[in-house]
C-alpha cells in the first residue's frame, strides 16, 4: 500500500469516528458539542475523501445514509423470531387483572415491572452484523415484513454501526415515528405547494417507509427509539432496564421516560400521570406499554397464541369530544379557494376549548353528509388542528336538510370553479373583496410584514373607504386618515404609522411571503430569500434556476417565474421598492456566524412583552441555540413570561434555569 493510501485510510478511520460520534451527540441524545458549520466541514472532508480514495466509501460510511437510485419495490422477508403483538387494557382494573395473571403465573414471586410511553409509529426490527447496519424489516403481519433497508438509513439517529464492542449478529426492535413539529414543517410546504396537508404523524410515517425514493425519505426526518433486544449468540437474556441500557450503550436511542416499578399501584399511577403529560410530548403516544422486568420471569410466563403473557399494553382513552355544529360558514381565502369552516358549541379536547374545526373541502362535506345542526364527533389529529370526524346518525334531527354547496362566491357574487384536482371550489374574480382584503391581512400579518395594529376591523374600514386596494397604498395612509377611522383615535393611527414605517425593514424572506405568490409559503420563502439574496436577483432567476432551490419544483418555480413576468407585479415591487422598503435577506447569522449557544436548548412559555414566540425563537437559533416546545432534563434555559404555568412548575421540578424575560434579553443582546 502506497503512503499516500495508508493516510488516507487513517484520516478516513479517525473522521468516521469522530463524525459518527457527533452524530450520536447531536441525533440521538440531543446535545451537540460542535457547530452545524464545523460538522459540515467533517463531512465534507470525509467525501472529498472517498472522492480521491474510492475504496474508502463503504456501506457504513457517514456520508452513505441516502443510496442512489430508487428502489423497484420492497422484498418481504420472513422475521426470524416473530413480531408478537400485544394485548390492551383501558384501565385501571384491567391493569390490576394483568398482575393478578402474572403474580399466578409466577406461582406468587413478586413481578418487577418496567413502564415505557407507548409511541404511536411504526414497528421496526433492525439486524446489525458485525456491527454494521445490515437490514431494516417493518413488523408486516409479524411474521414476515417489508425489507425498508434502504430508507430506514436515512433516518439520522439510526446507527449505521454500533459503538463499542459489537456481537456477531444483534437484532434490536423499535418505533419508527414524526414529531408533531416535523409534521406541521412538512405541512407547511405542502401548503406552499398547495397540496391537502397530512392528517397525523403516524399515517404519515407510514407512508414515508413506502416511498420507493430514499432520497424524499431523508427529507422528511422520521425519528426512531428501540425498545427490545432480540436475544441471541452473544446477547444473552437481560433484566429489561438493563437491555435498555445496553441499547443505549450502543448508540441507539431510547425513549428516556420509562421507569422501574415494584407494585401495580407505582405502575397505575404513571400510566394516569402520561394521561395529561402526553400534551407536553412533542411526538404522539397513544398508551404506555409495562413490561415485566426478568427475564427469568418472562420465561417462566411463556406466550399465548398471539402475545406474551410478560407485557401489556395500557391505552389511552381517545381523545374524542361531541358538540352541536351551529353553522358551517364559507370562506374565501386569499387566492380564492372557497372552502366550510365547522362552527360549533365550545367543547373541551385534549386540554384545550375548540369552537372552529376544519370541514376539509366541500367534496369531503358531501361525502359525509355533515349537517348544521348535527351532534358531530370532533377530534384533534396530531395534536394540531381539529377536526370534524363524523355526525352521530343517532342524534340527527330527521329534519334538517343536506348543506347546499354554494354556486357563487359569497363574498362577491362570481360563479364558483373547481379546481382541476376536484376537490376545492375557488373564486376566479381577483378584485372579490373577500381575496383583496385576505391578501392585505396576509401581508400585514406576523409571520410576513408584521404591521402591527393593522388587523381584520382596519383592514376592512380602509378597504370599504377605497383607500387601500394592494400593499403600496398602505405606505401612503397619512395619520390622520387612519386617526378617522372607526375605534382608532390620534394614538392608535400615530402607532400604525410607526409600525407600518418599521416594517419596510423586514427581510426579504417576510417581503416574498407576504406577496402572495401562488405556492410560496413561508418555508419557500425562506428558501428563495437565502438563495438568491436579493429581490433583483431573485426577480431575473429562470426557472431552471428557481428550481435548484430546495422544496422547489417545476409548478412552484413557473408560478414564481409568472408572478415576476406579470407587468402589474413588476410595478408593485418597484412601488414598495420607492417607498423604502428594504428588499434583501436578513444576514444568514447574527454575530458574524459566531454560535455562542450552540448547544444550549431552550423552552419559552407564557406571555411575553418584547416580541413574539417566534421571533424569540429565530433570535434564538441565529445565535445557534436550539428552541424546542417540551421541557425535559435536557432544557439548559425555561424563558418564562406571565402566567407561565406548568411548563415552569416543570423546570424548577427539573432543575432547569428559568431566566424572565428582562433576564433573557440582558443575555442574548450581550451576544449579539
Ligand atoms: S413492546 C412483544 N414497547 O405498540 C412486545 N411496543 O402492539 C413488543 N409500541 O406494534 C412490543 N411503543 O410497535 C413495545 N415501548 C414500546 C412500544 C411499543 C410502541 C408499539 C409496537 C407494537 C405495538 C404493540
Amino acid at each position: 500500500m502506497s503512503e499516500a493510501v495508508e493516510k488516507a485510510r487513517a484520516r478516513h478511520a479517525v473522521l468516521r469516528e469522530v463524525i459518527e460520534e457527533h452524530s450520536r451527540l447531536y441525533y440521538v441524545k440531543a446535545e451537540p458539542v460542535i457547530s452545524d458549520l464545523e460538522f459540515d466541514a467533517l463531512l465534507r472532508e470525509l467525501e472529498e475523501l472517498e472522492e480521491r480514495f474510492p475504496a474508502l466509501r463503504t456501506p457504513d460510511s457517514p456520508t452513505q445514509r441516502v443510496g442512489g437510485a430508487p428502489i423497484e419495490g420492497f422484498e418481504t422477508v420472513r422475521h426470524r423470531v416473530p413480531m408478537l403483538s400485544i394485548d390492551n387494557t383501558y384501565n385501571a382494573d384491567e391493569l390490576r387483572e394483568f398482575d393478578a395473571r402474572v403474580r399466578r403465573g409466577l406461582e406468587g414471586d413478586a413481578p418487577a415491572y418496567v413502564v415505557e410511553l407507548k409511541l404511536d409509529g411504526v414497528a421496526m426490527s433492525l439486524r446489525y452484523v458485525e456491527g454494521v447496519l445490515d437490514r431494516a424489516v417493518t413488523r408486516g403481519d409479524g411474521v414476515q415484513g417489508d425489507d425498508v433497508t434502504q430508507n430506514v438509513r436515512t433516518i439520522r439517529s439510526v446507527p449505521l454501526r454500533l459503538r463499542g464492542e459489537a456481537p456477531p449478529r444483534l437484532e434490536v426492535r423499535g418505533e419508527v415515528y414524526m414529531t408533531v413539529r416535523e409534521l406541521e414543517r412538512l405541512n407547511r410546504i405542502r401548503e406552499d405547494q398547495g397540496e391537502a396537508p397530512y392528517r397525523n404523524p403516524r399515517n404519515t410515517t407510514a407512508g414515508t417507509l413506502k416511498l420507493k425514493d430514499p432520497r424524499q425519505v431523508a427529507q422528511r426526518r422520521l425519528a426512531i427509539c428501540l425498545y427490545d433486544l432480540v436475544p441471541d449468540a452473544g446477547v444473552p437474556p437481560m433484566f429489561h432496564h438493563q437491555a435498555l441500557e445496553r441499547l443505549q450503550a450502543f448508540g441507539f436511542p431510547v425513549n428516556p421516560h420509562y421507569e422501574r416499578c415494584t407494585s401495580i399501584d407505582e405502575v397505575i399511577y404513571i400510566c394516569h400521570q402520561w394521561r395529561t403529560k402526553r400534551h407536553d410530548l412533542d411526538y404522539e403516544i397513544d398508551g404506555m406499554v409495562v413490561k415485566v422486568d426478568s427475564p427469568e420471569h418472562r420465561a417462566r410466563l411463556g406466550v399465548t397464541a398471539k402475545s406474551p403473557r410478560w407485557v401489556i399494553a395500557y391505552k389511552f382513552p381517545a381523545e374524542v369530544a361531541r358538540t352541536r355544529l351551529k353553522a358551517i360558514q364559507v370562506q374565501v381565502g386569499k387566492s380564492g379557494a372557497i372552502t366550510p369552516v365547522a362552527e360549533m358549541e365550545p367543547v373541551k379536547l385534549a386540554g384545550t376549548v375548540v369552537r372552529r374545526a376544519s370541514l376539509y373541502n366541500f367534496e369531503d362535506l358531501e361525502k359525509r353528509d355533515i349537517r348544521v345542526g348535527d351532534t358531530v364527533e370532533v377530534q384533534k389529529a396530531g395534536e394540531i388542528i381539529p377536526q370534524v370526524l363524523r355526525h352521530v346518525p343517532e342524534l340527527r334531527d330527521p329534519a334538517s336538510l343536506p348543506f347546499e354547496i354554494p354556486a357563487v362566491c359569497p363574498a362577491c357574487g362570481a360563479e364558483v370553479h373547481k379546481d382541476p384536482d376536484g376537490a376545492f371550489l375557488r373564486c376566479l374574480n381577483l378584485a372579490c373583496p373577500a381575496q383583496v382584503k385576505e391578501r392585505l391581512e396576509h401581508f400585514a400579518s406576523r409571520k410576513a410584514m408584521d404591521i402591527e395594529g393593522l388587523g381584520p376591523a382596519v383592514v376592512d374600514q380602509l378597504f370599504s373607504k377605497g383607500l387601500v386596494k394592494d400593499p403600496v397604498d398602505l405606505y401612503e395612509l397619512e395619520a390622520a386618515q387612519l386617526a378617522a377611522l372607526e375605534r382608532m383615535g390620534e394614538k392608535s393611527a400615530a402607532n400604525l404609522v410607526a409600525a407600518l414605517e418599521a416594517s419596510k425593514a423586514r427581510p426579504l424572506d417576510r417581503l416574498l411571503f407576504g406577496l402572495n405568490i401562488r405556492h410560496v409559503g413561508r418555508s419557500t420563502a425562506e428558501a428563495l430569500a437565502a438563495a438568491f439574496g436579493t429581490m433583483e436577483a431573485l426577480m431575473a432567476a429562470t426557472t431552471g434556476q428557481l428550481m435548484e432551490v430546495p422544496d422547489v419544483g417545476e409548478v412552484v418555480a413557473e408560478s414564481i417565474h409568472d408572478f415576476f413576468a406579470t407587468p402589474a407585479n413588476r410595478g408593485l415591487v418597484a412601488r414598495l421598492a420607492a417607498h423604502g422598503l428594504r428588499m434583501d435577506a436578513a444576514r444568514p447569522e447574527a454575530n458574524g456566524g459566531a454560535r455562542p449557544l450552540a448547544g444550549k436548548t431552550f423552552v419559552v412559555t407564557g406571555k411575553l412583552q418584547r416580541g413574539s414566540r417566534d421571533d424569540i425563537h429565530a433570535r434564538i437559533k441565529a445565535l445557534g441555540g436550539k428552541a424546542t416546545s417540551s421541557i425535559s432534563r435536557k432544557t439548559d434555559y425555561l424563558v418564562a413570561g406571565e402566567n407561565a404555568g406548568s411548563k415552569l412548575a416543570k423546570a424548577e421540578e427539573l432543575g432547569v434555569t428559568v431566566l424572565t424575560e428582562e433576564a433573557f434579553f440582558a443575555m442574548i443582546e450581550d451576544l449579539e
